[in-house]
């Protein structure tokens, strides 16, 4: 099977999403030599060419993209081939209504913007295949091509009555009797049997409260028809060109697809990443979507998109200030990225993004951004042969899961706080402020090589993942459960209890009484920390030892932190400090270290291979102590024993002792 490895051929991939249909032709001849200057060595072509291609049904104008296929090639530089089925033409929309979405309330997702098309639709699908076959056919053989990127961040969702068809096959096949599906829905609450399947509809607008299962069942049902959508474009791609390896750029930590089931169906796992320049955060957040990534490839993985400067989405868009974005992307190839593309290569003049950043911006050759641009492109050019390819060996595995996330994510529950995202990002920024290696997992994945593993919040857990938990502590391993986790089955039954009999004894949890969430300005005082967002009612089996317990409040002298033996419950979320030094007590019981010790607040150091990465995530000059000697991969110097960095400054080490 092709693989990431054969696009990148011992270098890091560096350029962006490339849209030249947006310019006259003699910009082309300045955007490759601008492309040389700065070291890019790949293109990503077509992603929003749709109606270039196919002005009109069945046409097909690929003169241009043979020419830019040409000229990249006679440049040295790369081509990923987006099949353009992200965003149909008008023509489709105005022939083909049926192809528009249709949002829960019915009405339609009209054409005007992107992405509007149906995923259940047998026309979109019939036109989106007809394109890919001819552009395969057109370009397998190609001495530009270097990868296959399939559609656009695949983020439909539709409800109309095509979908509503599709969904109740999808529904027979996962239950196969009405019965089995009324039982697995509880549909005996409100009157909501269904007597045929008919009757069954996507869960469209109503008048009060949804039934949860039947809406976490559409959750799953969307991501894998929006599965089939690219694995139809994805086998026909791989007949024409088995040996290219083929990805779809995921949105990161996306709750619209089951990223784990998908990279399951790429040669290449792809990301588009964009922190806010303006969050104190931004780089955990970068570290945490680069650590999902990776574990979600297995390894290497391709950043395929991030912005420059700024962003044009958010309510208030600040550019990167000078530093940011190369200190994040050197971030990501430390945390495993060997391709850092952005979107994209030149800034538009016109259209709905003229306001996002490009590499090369508005201010064009001479602004700071195509300046920083070149500097990257050196810097990634100067490490690639030594980065490429190699892992980044992580000793904590946090578990996280898209059932569990849509499951949690409903209405009705104990408290509309509850931001799944946001807890594993809290959970994970313990790690990273620790400076531990962290890798992601599913909840039913071999946890074996893991010292560690914590499970920030998984609401719903079915059995084999409760067995795999409990079988993993019993092996030696050391689990930290966070609160409100294995409370719901595979269908959204709440387990006897409120939470899985298994896991209860395995926590020492006695009882748990109840839940009790708090308010967004509300916080429990508990044993040496606060907790915030959530509290439970406990009671400790026998066997378990409190290692906290709530100080005020209806809770006070209950157990906040339960332990026994290597496994331990936290029914609360400790403010940062607090679970960052019990997480951080855990993985030293362990025996796992951080990658280095001794680092000033805001250096974050990650081995890769033979690496040792160290970036800067503030603006004050630090030293960092490195025993040893080393070569700066970055400028070719010599370093012994320690080395200043500045402002957003980074260094890769490669040690020089013998
Ligand atoms: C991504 C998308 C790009 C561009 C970018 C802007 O979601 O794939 O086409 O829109 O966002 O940040």
């Amino acid at each position: 099977m092709p693989s990431l490895r054969d696009a990148v051929r011992g270098r890091i991939l560096f350029g962006g999403d490339y849209n030249p249909e947006q310019w006259p032709e003699e910009v082309w001849g300045d955007d490759v030599r601008l492309m040389k200057e700065a070291g890019v060595n790949s293109v990503t072509l077509g992603v929003f060419s749709w109606a270039k291609i196919e002005p009109r049904p069945g046409a097909r104008e690929f003169g241009w993209l043979d020419r830019l296929m040409d000229l990249m090639h006679g440049h040295g530089i790369g081509v990923v081939l987006a099949t353009p089925t992200a965003s149909p033409p008008p023509w489709m929309g105005a022939r083909h209504p049926e192809t528009l979405p249709r949002a829960e309330d019915g009405s339609i997702i009209w054409y005007g913007s992107r992405q509007q098309f149906c995923p259940s639709s047998p026309v979109y699908r019939r036109y989106a295949a007809a394109l890919t076959e001819d552009l395969a056919a057109r370009y397998a053989g190609h001495p530009a091509l270097t990868m296959w990127h399939i559609n656009n961040e695949y983020c439909t969702h539709c409800w109309c009555d095509e979908t509503a068809a599709h969904f109740r096959r999808w529904l027979r096949e996962r239950y196969g009797t009405l019965d089995a599906l009324n039982e697995a829905w509880g549909t005996a609450f409100w009157s909501q049997r269904y007597d045929t399947w008919t009757e069954i509809l996507p869960p469209r607008k109503a008048q009060y409260m949804k039934n949860p299962a039947q809406v976490l069942d559409f959750k799953r049902f969307t991501s894998d028809a929006l599965l089939e959508c690219y694995t139809a474009e994805r086998d026909i791609v791989a007949r024409h060109t088995p040996d290219i390896p083929v990805t779809t750029n995921f949105m990161p930590l996306w709750s619209g697809q089951d990223a784990w089931a998908w990279s399951a169906e790429e040669d290449v796992v792809s990301v588009d990443i964009y922190p806010d320049p303006r969050d104190p955060w931004g780089g955990q957040y970068n570290a945490m979507i680069a650590d999902m990534t990776r574990s979600q490839a297995a390894g290497p993985w391709a950043l395929m998109e991030q912005a420059a400067g700024s962003v044009n989405w958010r309510p208030v868009n600040q550019p990167k200030p000078e530093g940011l974005n190369r200190l994040w992307s050197l971030q990501s190839v430390a945390r495993g990225a060997d391709a850092v593309c952005y979107f994209q290569w030149r800034q538009s003049r016109q259209g709905a993004e003229k306001f996002h950043s490009g590499m090369l911006g508005h201010a064009g050759e001479h602004g700071r951004a195509f300046r920083e641009t070149r500097r990257l492109g050196a810097e990634l050019a100067a490490i690639g042969p030594a980065v490429s390819g190699a892992g980044v060996d992580a000793g904590v595995a946090v578990l996280h899961d898209w059932d569990a996330w849509w499951a949690g994510a409903q209405e009705g529950s104990p408290s509309a706080l509850l931001d799944y995202a946001e807890v594993i990002r809290h959970w994970h920024r313990a790690l990273w402020e620790n400076g531990t290696a962290t890798d992601f997992a599913r909840p039913g994945a071999d946890l074996g090589r893991y010292p560690v593993v914590v499970v920030p919040h998984l609401y719903l857990l079915d059995d084999a993942a409760i067995d795999n938990l409990v079988a993993y502590v019993r092996g030696g391993g050391r689990l930290v459960c966070g609160f409100f986790s294995g409370v719901a089955d595979r269908d959204d039954r709440i387990r006897p209890g409120g939470m899985d009999a298994r896991l209860r004894e395995l926590f020492g949890i006695g009882v748990l009484h109840e839940w009790w969430p708090l308010e967004a300005d509300e916080a429990v005082e508990c044993d040496g920390f606060r907790g915030t967002l959530w509290s439970e009612e406990l009671e400790a089996a026998e066997d378990a030892e409190v290692l906290a317990t709530y100080r005020d409040g209806e809770l006070a002298g209950l157990p906040a932190v339960l332990r026994k033996g290597r496994a331990t419950y936290v029914s609360t979320l400790p403010e940062p400090a607090a679970l960052r030094s019990l997480l951080g007590d855990v993985v030293r019981e362990a025996g796992l270290g951080p990658v280095l010790a001794g680092l000033p607040e805001g250096v974050e150091a990650v081995r890769r291979g033979e690496l040792l990465f160290l970036l800067h995530h503030r603006r004050e000059m630090v030293t960092v102590a490195v025993p040893g000697a080393h070569e700066d991969l970055l400028t070719g110097r010599t370093v012994v024993d320690r080395i200043a960095l500045g402002r957003y400054g980074a260094a890769v080490l490669r040690s020089t002792a013998p």
